[in-house]
């Protein structure tokens, strides 16, 4: 082939060349380009070949050929590279963009028990007042459910509290009462008053209807001292009604029974819902029944080993599930153990 064809044959390539550089749409196929004009099976190189053919005079002339034509192409190669890089990047950007204004996704969280909001609750007022919160067991010895708190054995009184027996002397506790007789026992005067609060599960074979349940929970109290009296006592129950229930309520306490107080007491507190007036929650009497509550029974302090000529105490006991009913306006005590959220989460955060 003749100098001047070969020439003419390496500038069209290079014109082909950037043709095909310049409509390339990815740096892969920019480089596929370079095989095909440069690579050794290429066309310039091709070209290249031809050289050995030449004579000397000629072989400048087609290195200059070949010089030029790498020139065309590298420089139309570069600038697309750079281009296509450029693009790339951008592309491969905007594809791993995070939206950060994007909500997150909200975690489910629980809602504590209301019943345990309500203890807890209790448990503050008392803690306040400089109670401090005991526990006991469960499974309990008649001797303290029932003979320590002066309900002997065929005592009467023992008909409204029948409950589920592990044998003759061990059952299931049926009020947090017990836990005066454990305390009690414990006490060491030299340190103070005893003030004490325990809350827990109490079990009673009771027929489950709306406001009743085989298993519930009660807050007992119990305050031994010198000089304690029913006044204190009082005092005492118009704070938590008030701390629970509104300033506003005023307490009544009325003559009752229970074996271990004398005098015994129920304390109603003025109904927060009509004020007095009468409404479906205080049954038309403008007062609603919250706790039992007396006078410790000297027999109860002596049998706990306390001197009853020295010391005297007030307690009272009450269930969870009615204060937690009354607050919330809740119509069936079963509510509070079905677990169904939708019941449930009405709590989150707490008593409003
Ligand atoms: N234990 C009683 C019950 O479950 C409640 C009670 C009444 C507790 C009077 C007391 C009290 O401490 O003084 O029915």
């Amino acid at each position: 082939m003749s100098i001047e064809a070969l020439q003419n044959q390496a500038a069209q390539l290079a014109k082909e060349a950037v043709t095909q550089i310049e409509s390339a749409d990815s740096t892969k196929e920019l480089q596929q380009i370079r095989v095909q004009y440069t690579g050794k099976k290429g066309e310039l190189t091709a070209i290249s070949k031809e050289m050995r053919n030449l004579s000397n005079e000629e072989k400048p002339l087609l290195g200059q050929a070949i010089s030029g034509f790498h020139e065309t192409f590298n420089n139309a190669f570069g600038e697309k590279e750079t281009r296509l890089k450029e693009a790339e990047l951008a592309a491969q950007l905007a594809a791993e963009t995070i939206d950060v204004t994007l909500p997150g996704r909200i975690q489910a969280t629980g809602t504590r028990h209301i019943l345990t909001q309500t203890r807890e609750e209790i448990e503050d007022f008392f803690l306040g007042l400089g109670y401090q919160v005991v526990d006991g067991p469960e499974v309990e010895l008649d001797l303290y459910n029932f003979e320590k708190m002066n309900l002997p054995k065929n005592h009467p009184a023992r008909d409204m509290q029948d409950t589920f027996y592990i044998d003759d002397e061990v059952m299931l506790r049926t009020h947090t009462s017990p836990v005066q007789a454990r305390t009690m026992e414990q006490h060491d005067f030299t340190k103070g008053p005893l003030k004490m609060i325990s809350p827990g599960k109490v079990f009673r074979r009771d027929d489950d209807d709306a406001t009743h349940s085989h298993q519930f929970q009660q807050i007992e109290g119990l305050v031994v001292d010198e000089h304690v009296t029913l006044a204190d006592l009082k005092g005492t129950l118009l704070l938590f009604a008030q701390a629970m229930f509104g300033e506003q309520r005023e307490i009544r306490l009325r003559p009752s029974y229970f074996p271990f107080t004398e005098p015994s007491v129920e304390a109603d507190i003025s109904c927060f819902k009509c004020e007095g007036a009468g409404c479906n929650i205080c049954k038309q009497t403008g007062w609603i029944e919250i706790l039992g509550s007396g006078v410790v029974h000297p027999d109860v302090l002596e049998m706990s080993g306390i001197d009853s000529k020295k010391y005297s105490g007030f307690a009272f006991g009450l269930g969870i599930e009615r204060v937690a009913m009354l607050r919330h306006n809740v119509d069936d005590i079963r509510h509070f153990y079905q677990n169904d959220s939708r019941f449930l989460t009405q709590f989150k955060g707490g008593h409003k």
